[in-house]
Formats: C-alpha cells, sequence, structure tokens
C-alpha cells in the first residue's frame, strides 16, 4: 500500500486537530439550538463508507447522546475518478423526523451525493439539519452546496486515506495522500 502513495497533502495532526474544532463548532451550534442537553437527541447520518473513520472520531469529539444510521450512497462505482451520479443503495431509516440530523460525508466533490442526502432528510422533516464534510474541493460542485463544516479545501486532486477510496482500496491510510499514477 504504502509504495502507491505520492503525496501527503494532510497529516495526521492536522486531521486530529480540525476533527476537534468541528466537534466544538457541531456542540456549539446545536447547544444554541437547545439541542445538546441530556434530552435532547442527536442522529448522525454517516454516508458509506467514506465516512466511517472521520464519524468514528468525530463522535468521541461529540460529549452527546446521538444515534448512528448509516446511509448507502452510490457515486463512483469501482475505478471510476468522476461521479457518474448519486443514488441511494438502500431507503434512509424513516426516524430522523422531528430529531437534530448531522450528515456526515468524507469529501464534498461534485456535491451530487450531499445534495440527494439532505433533499430526503429534509422531506422526512428533521427539527434541525446540519452537514459536515473533512474535505471539500472548491470549484468543483455541479450543485449549489455549501457544508455547514468542512474540515478543509484542498486542491482538485484525486486523494485517498482517512477513508477515502480508490476502488475500495487505501480507506485505512491513516493520511490525505495522492496516489501515484502507476497505481491508479
Ligand atoms: P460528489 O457526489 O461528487 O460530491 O462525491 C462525493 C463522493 O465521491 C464522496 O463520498 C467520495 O466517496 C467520492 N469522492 C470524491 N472525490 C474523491 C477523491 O478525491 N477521492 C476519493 N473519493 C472521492
Ligand atoms: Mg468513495
Amino acid at each position: 500500500m504504502l509504495r502507491d502513495i505520492e503525496r501527503v497533502l494532510i497529516d495526521r495532526a492536522s486531521i486530529d486537530r480540525r476533527v476537534d474544532e468541528l466537534g466544538r463548532a457541531i456542540v456549539a451550534d446545536l447547544a444554541r439550538d437547545g439541542a445538546a442537553g441530556d434530552d435532547a437527541e442527536l442522529v448522525i447520518v454517516p454516508i458509506l463508507t467514506g465516512a466511517m473513520i472521520l464519524v468514528a472520531d468525530l463522535i468521541r469529539h461529540l460529549p452527546l447522546k446521538l444515534r448512528l444510521e448509516l446511509a448507502g450512497v452510490s457515486s463512483y462505482p469501482g475505478t471510476s475518478m468522476e461521479s457518474k451520479g448519486a443514488s441511494m443503495k438502500h431507503d434512509l431509516p424513516p426516524t430522523l423526523g422531528g430529531k437534530h440530523v448531522l450528515i456526515v460525508d468524507d469529501i464534498l466533490d461534485s456535491g451530487q451525493t450531499l445534495d440527494l442526502v439532505t433533499r430526503l432528510v429534509r422531506e422526512m422533516k428533521p427539527a434541525s439539519l446540519r452537514t459536515c464534510v473533512l474535505l471539500r474541493k472548491p470549484g468543483k460542485a455541479r450543485v449549489n452546496f455549501t457544508p455547514d463544516y468542512v474540515g478543509f479545501d484542498i486542491p482538485d486532486e484525486f486523494v485517498v486515506g482517512y477513508g477515502l477510496d480508490y476502488d475500495g482500496y487505501y480507506r485505512n491510510y491513516p493520511e490525505i495522500a495522492t496516489l501515484r499514477p502507476e497505481a491508479r
């Protein structure tokens, strides 16, 4: 795996620092909504599979009563490196109405994935709805979508690691990195 990595864009310490900051911002905003007390319920919706690592780290910075409800979206099947348009792999859980919902994804690229999931969740009438991504490629969006929380803006390069994959691989690489051309 390591020989396929070309260049680290964001190292582990920077990711850790930023995830801590994102957690604080999320808690502060929920507190303002009256949603950070013991009786308030937050539902985190990680978009599989890329959001797994971020969510695992992020929720340990959220001292709140919360549940996870997974969402499966397909947009980059197999070895494709460009969005093929987002579609749901299964229905969202029907339990998001009236809840404070935070949708989490690894990266906002064309924006179609988050646009799709937020539209579906909004139809369920949540008490509040926010979105969080670790990465964003500015200027790439095909739909007008602004996440509430963005870890890092990155250049328009295909990246892997910390949950992001190429053909399903490299999600376990702990930093955000580019791939050598021979590996793609
Ligand atoms: P969007 O629908 O185009 O915004 O794409 C979002 C999804 O595409 C993310 O959930 C990722 O799984 C995938 N994606 C976008 N850019 C990259 C990248 O640079 N590396 C790996 N996956 C990516
Ligand atoms: Mg992916």
